[in-house]
C-alpha cells in the first residue's frame, strides 16, 4: 500500500464519511437478515418487536447488534427492551427486497471480488450467488412498481396461457392464475434453486394443476410441453442475460419458434445508466452494474434494446418508464408477421 496520501490527522476516519461507510454496511446487513428473519415484517404488521420475545430459535444479543444498525440508521428506534419503526422504517422496509438481494443474494461475489476481477480468474463457472435469495430479493424488488404495471398491461387482454421467463419465485406466476380462473402459466427457470422454490409456492397456492415450472436455458430453449399454447410472455429482470447483441437477437428469435403463437412478449429491464455517480445516485444502480461486471454479464442500453428488437422479428409498440428499480423499462413488443 502506498502512504503517498495521507488522511489530515492519524484519526480522521473514526467519524465522518469513513465511519458512514462503514455503518451503512452494517445496515445492509441488518436488513437484509431482518427480512429473512421476519423481524421487519414484524415491525411492519405489529409497529413493535419485543427483543425478549418468545423467539427461542434467535440468539438475543445478534437480534440486539442487528437492530443497533438499523438504529444507526433511523430505520428502528428502541426503548425499554422494544424496536418500533424509526423515521427511515417505510422506506427501508419497501426496499428490503433490495437489501436482500445485494447481501444475501450477491454478498459471496461482492466479498470474492479481488479475485473475480482476475482475468485469468474467469473461466467457467467463476463465481457463485445464492439464487434462492436472488428470487426472493427480485419478487421484492418488484412488488412496489412493476408487479402493478404488469397487472394494468396484461388486463388490457384476455389470453390463455402465459409463460414467464427467468420465473424466480414463481410469483407473478402465482398471482396472475389466481387471479383469472382458467388461465395457464408455465415458468421456465435455469437455476434448480428457483425452480424448487417456485414449484413448492405454486403447490403451496393450490394451483399446481394450472402451472407448470420446468429448468431451462431460455438462451437456448428446448421443446416446452403447452408451449404452442402459450400466447403472452413476460420475463423480468433476466432480459440483460441475453446478451451480447447477436445472443440476445438468436434468443430473441429462439422465442418465436418456442411459442408460436405468442402475440405479445411484456420484457422488463434495468437498462445500463449513462449517468456518472453522485449525490443523485439511486438506490441498486451501482450495486446492479458491479455484480453483472463482476460476473461479466453485459447490461445492455435502452437504444441497445432496441436494435436488437428490430433485428429480431419484435416490435415495440410501447416502452413504459419504470421508477422501481431504477433504470426499469418494460418493453411491449409483438411478432413483427414475417421474419427471417
Ligand atoms: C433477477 S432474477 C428475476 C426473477 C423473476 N423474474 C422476478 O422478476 O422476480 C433472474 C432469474 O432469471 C434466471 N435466469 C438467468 N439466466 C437464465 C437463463 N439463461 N435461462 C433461464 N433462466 C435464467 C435466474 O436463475 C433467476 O431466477
Amino acid at each position: 500500500m502506498t502512504a503517498a496520501v495521507q488522511p489530515i490527522r492519524s484519526d480522521s476516519f473514526v467519524r465522518g464519511p469513513s465511519a458512514g461507510h462503514f455503518s451503512s454496511y452494517v445496515v445492509a446487513d441488518a436488513l437484509s437478515a431482518g427480512c429473512e428473519l421476519g423481524i421487519l415484517d414484524v415491525l411492519a404488521d405489529e409497529g413493535a418487536y419485543h427483543l425478549d420475545r418468545d423467539d427461542r430459535e434467535l440468539d438475543p444479543v445478534v437480534v440486539e447488534r442487528l437492530l443497533n444498525g438499523l438504529v444507526w440508521g433511523d430505520v428502528v428506534r428502541v426503548e425499554d427492551g422494544v424496536a418500533r419503526p424509526g423515521p427511515g422504517f417505510a422506506d427501508a422496509y419497501a426496499a428490503r427486497g433490495y437489501f436482500y438481494w445485494m447481501v444475501r443474494g450477491c454478498g459471496a461475489l461482492f466479498s470474492d471480488a479481488p479475485r473475480v476481477a482476475r482475468r485469468d480468474q474467469r473461466d467457467g463457472a467463476f463465481y457463485s450467488r445464492d439464487m434462492r435469495a436472488v428470487a426472493v430479493g427480485s419478487h421484492l424488488i418488484g412488488d412496489t412498481a412493476v408487479e402493478g404495471l404488469y397487472d394494468a398491461l396484461l388486463n388490457e387482454r384476455e389470453f390463455g396461457t402465459l409463460a414467464d421467463l427467468g420465473c424466480g419465485s414463481g410469483r407473478r406466476l402465482t398471482r396472475v392464475a389466481a387471479d383469472r380462473p382458467g388461465v395457464r402459466g408455465i415458468g421456465v427457470d435455469i437455476a434448480p434453486a428457483a425452480v424448487k422454490l417456485a414449484a413448492r409456492s405454486i403447490e403451496d397456492a393450490g394451483l399446481a394443476d394450472r402451472i407448470t415450472v420446468c429448468e431451462a436455458d431460455v438462451l437456448d430453449l428446448p421443446e416446452i410441453p403447452g408451449g404452442t399454447k402459450v400466447d403472452v410472455i413476460t420475463c423480468s429482470f433476466m432480459g440483460h442475460d441475453f446478451w451480447p447483441y447477436d445472443r440476445c437477437v438468436r434468443t430473441l428469435r429462439g422465442l418465436r419458434r418456442a411459442f408460436p403463437n405468442a402475440g405479445r412478449l411484456l420484457l422488463c429491464d434495468v437498462v445500463r445508466s449513462t449517468a456518472r455517480p453522485g449525490p443523485d445516485t439511486p438506490i441498486f444502480t451501482l450495486g446492479f452494474e458491479l455484480v453483472h461486471a463482476l460476473m461479466g454479464v453485459y447490461v445492455p442500453t435502452r437504444e441497445e434494446w432496441h436494435d436488437a428488437f428490430a433485428a429480431s422479428g419484435w416490435r415495440c409498440a410501447a416502452a413504459h418508464e419504470v421508477t422501481a428499480p431504477p433504470g426499469g423499462v418494460m418493453f411491449d413488443l409483438e411478432p413483427v408477421a414475417a421474419h427471417g
